[in-house]
């Protein structure tokens, strides 16, 4: 029978049963709070845990899926996202997961991303962008900013929105689609252009957008199927809000973490074995960092807390980073996570090259020596005695893919009420926007 959910592993993590269920005090009450929102997932959309509302919410669904239809009888020839932070990293995670990490130059539809302002990366993408347009092919913008007044992301829009003009001068506002908060200064351009327009429920933050029409409408437009990814996000909410600490693997995740920062070790490394996952871990990297990395407490005590988040690759790292984590200092946990059953392999025989170079008694397949590999480290990481969780992914789909995103945002603001800190706001980064606006 094919498995239904992410697996969570956790007897490496090198906390016995007894402290985690004893901890576990320290969060009861908010689980059982996300408990009883989750079962009136109506009035969500009013409180902080809006995301969780996202995956149920038909009529944002049909309302993207509307505007998918609209844009693509335009058959665009690219997409280009223009977004910054919560705003594109999820579309990102999700694309190269499910696309491939060369995913743009196989078929199908290719998706770039102006996320920076750097004046040479914005080159080389506007002569990508200028080639397709060239040909007399058309690009898709996608301008997503929940706030509307991203330095970063009105500056892209003007330039690029420049660039089609030049060649859409009297209907380039059907190419333009805006995704922001309802009334904000974008969504009023969006308004004064005539550009479809998508809105994001007001109180899901940036970070915690992925599952609102900031993921689902570009992920949508590369043909991937967001409903399996917002039925995995349902699917999995119950096993994230379980009393019984060992049956809810949020709150374990989310434990685990807490407990080894306050013993010293603030970095979180997640280790992926999938190359098409890694930017997975962007994402989780700014989820992690914005969330929990607080000045002040919930009454205003300066804190200064935080969990560093690392993005480790398998078999990459393990000759970049790996003397480091199994020899140097005692300051992480970490997550392996992989993918049960990969969709590619490859035999390699016993006649061959590499049964020459590294002896194989046997033929072997890459996903046999990849998991050997895999069970290598896991085993190093136990004699050196350095903690460690695991999830597996039965296989990499859009379904598994939204239980993990759901599994982890829910994680995140456990960690944020263990840490008694807000993990909803980023007021210092507020900060240095507010610095860099009085400059220019
Ligand atoms: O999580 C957040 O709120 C931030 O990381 C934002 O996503 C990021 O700053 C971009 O903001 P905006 O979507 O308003 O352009």
């Amino acid at each position: 029978m094919p498995e239904k959910s992410i697996c969570f592993e956790y007897e490496d993590c090198l906390i016995d049963r007894e402290h985690l269920q004893h901890e576990y005090a320290r969060l009861q009450s908010e689980v059982g709070h996300i408990y009883s929102s989750a079962q009136q997932q109506s009035s969500l959309y009013e409180t902080d845990y809006a995301f969780m509302e996202l995956p149920f919410d038909e009529s944002m669904y049909i309302e993207v899926m509307r505007v998918v239809k609209e844009k693509q009888l335009l058959h665009p020839a690219a997409i280009i996202v223009l977004g910054i932070g919560g705003s594109n990293l999820g579309v990102c995670a999700v694309q190269e997961a499910l696309c491939g990490v060369l995913g743009n130059k196989r078929e199908g539809l290719p998706i770039y991303y102006a996320d920076t302002i750097d004046p040479e990366y914005l080159a080389e993408l506007i002569e990508v962008v200028q080639n397709i347009l060239k040909l007399g092919k058309p690009v898709l913008l996608v301008v997503t900013s929940k706030s509307g007044t991203t330095t970063e992301t009105a500056v892209n829009f003007d330039l690029f929105l420049q660039l089609v003009q030049t060649y859409y001068p009297h209907d380039f506002s059907r190419y333009l689609v805006i995704i922001t908060d309802f009334g904000s200064a974008l969504w009023k351009v969006a308004q004064d252009l005539h550009a479809a327009c998508l809105t994001i429920p007001n109180k899901v933050g940036g970070r915690f957008s992925v599952l609102s029409p900031v993921g689902l409408f570009p992920l949508a437009m590369l043909g991937i199927k967001i409903d399996e990814l917002l039925a995995g996000a349902r699917a999995i909410i119950n096993q994230c809000v379980q009393q019984n600490v060992f049956e809810n693997m949020a709150a374990l995740r989310a434990l685990i973490i807490y407990i080894h920062n306050k013993q010293g070790a603030h970095i979180h490394d997640t280790f992926f074995f999938s190359a098409s996952l890694k930017q997975i871990g962007a994402w989780y990297r700014q989820l992690t960092a914005e969330s929990v990395g607080k000045e002040f407490d919930l009454l205003g005590v300066q804190v200064f807390a935080g969990i560093t988040p690392t993005v480790s690759l398998g078999t990459v790292d393990l000759h970049s980073v790996a003397q480091l984590y199994l020899g140097g200092p005692f300051d992480k946990i970490t997550t392996f996570v992989s993918i049960k059953k990969m969709s590619s392999d490859f035999i390699l025989s016993r006649g061959g090259v590499a049964s020459r170079l590294i002896g194989l008694s046997q033929d072997k397949s890459c996903n046999m020596i990849y998991d050997a590999i895999l069970q290598g480290v896991k085993e190093a990481y136990r004699k050196s005695k350095r903690p460690f969780m695991s999830i597996v992914l039965p296989e990499k789909s859009a379904y598994f893919l939204g239980q993990l995103l759901q599994m982890e945002m829910i994680e995140i603001v456990y960690l944020g009420y263990l840490l008694r800190i807000n993990p909803f706001d980023q007021p210092n980064v507020e900060l240095y926007k507010k610095e860099a606006r009085q400059l220019l």
